[in-house]
């Protein structure tokens, strides 16, 4: 079975990092020539020059088109050769991939798959990122040397935090509070509740309030990489458990994930907040989750080369493994499910 899911949107870059230069990237180990045209679209390509395969982001751009470095054989955006120096004529055969691409929430997407499957209506959206009501800040494109499914475990787990994250998003007391797991239709949730605590370091600077809280952990993952974390507190018996969430301080982490190999991944992170946006704030919050997010790296990347060299270990599979195993699950029923589809239908007779 593939390793990947093809027909899907696959987060590619900050839309922001995308401009009338050349730009490598490679998602699912394909390499792929992104640029902006000159009406404000995007356009991806293979990165690679049906010629003698020079990459076509080191050639040159023409209006919207891309000449090749090498010998000056020129695609147009959707991938038709429009010239080959030295000849007339041109043959159809000639071409390059071109990928479907849209833009939301400040990231381009890439579809893999079947092109005429490319749904833009399908692509994730978290609509609190559109409301007047809630401020957002951008995060980093964190490289991660690890397969892009551990960092998805590490996102659908909040058993780690009370152990990775201390000085940031948790305290360490709070490791033994039970987690709950669910799988719906597009999704798997993983969620908890911590009653009556203190409020988390990186909320401190962000809420005004002193006393204890009931703080939520929602863990929403969609396969193949994108997670949402619903994370917030409330005064302690506000009823927030039960749905009053009048008096709160609310963020949703939005982690897209694009899996470059098996051994690497480009986590982009932002976070949407229902409180205004303050420079000095988002600073200090940015601040703070660069600092979890880094702890979650270290531990990813180190677990990475443990699995390099441990080939064929089995794991100890433990309680909080459920949502984990959701996951995967999900996926790999996503992917079977696709190549099924692909089968060509033969009617017997
Ligand atoms: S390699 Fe591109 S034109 Fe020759
Ligand atoms: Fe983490």
């Amino acid at each position: 079975m593939s390793k990947y899911l093809r027909n899907t949107w696959y987060p590619l870059t900050w839309s922001s990092n995308v401009d009338r230069s050349l730009k490598r990237h490679t998602v699912i180990e394909e390499d792929i020539v992104v640029y902006r045209k000159t009406d404000g679209e995007i356009a991806a390509l293979s990165d690679a020059c049906p010629h003698r395969l020079a990459p076509l982001s080191i050639g040159r751009l023409v209006g919207d088109s891309i000449e090749c470095g090498y010998h000056g054989m020129t695609f147009n955006c959707s991938g038709t050769c429009e010239k080959i120096p030295g000849q007339r004529r041109v043959p159809d055969s000639i071409k390059v991939k071109s990928y479907p691409v849209t833009e939301n929430m400040g990231m381009v997407w890439i579809w893999m798959g079947d092109p005429a499957k490319a749904d833009k209506s399908k692509v994730f959206d978290l609509k609190e990122f559109h409301d007047p009501n809630y401020s957002y800040v951008l995060g980093d494109a964190l490289v991660v040397d690890a397969n892009y499914l551990n960092l998805a475990d590490n996102l659908c787990d909040p058993s780690h935090v009370a152990f990775v994250h201390q000085s940031t998003l948790s305290n360490k007391e709070h490791g033994e509070v039970p987690v709950h797991y669910e799988r719906l239709e597009d999704r798997v949730v993983t969620w908890r509740w911590i009653n009556d605590s203190p409020l988390i370091p990186v909320f401190k600077d962000q809420f005004d309030y002193e006393g204890n809280v009931d703080r939520w952990h929602y863990y929403h993952y969609f396969a193949p990489s994108v997670a949402m974390i619903d994370f917030g507190s409330a005064p302690t018996g506000t009823g927030a458990e039960q749905g009053n969430r009048d008096h709160c301080i609310q963020m949703f982490a939005c982690h897209f994930i694009t899996p470059i190999d098996e051994r690497s991944c480009i986590q982009h992170w932002l976070c949407v907040k229902n409180i205004p946006s303050d420079p000095e704030k988002n600073a200090k919050l940015l601040a703070g989750l660069r600092i979890a997010f880094d702890e979650d790296k270290t531990v990813l990347q180190a677990i990475q080369k443990n699995e390099d060299k441990l080939v064929g270990f089995k794991k100890a599979r433990i309680a909080i493994d459920v949502s984990n195993i959701k996951m995967r699950q999900m996926l790999d029923e996503m992917i079977e499910e696709e190549q099924l589809e692909s089968i060509p239908f033969t009617e017997v007779v």
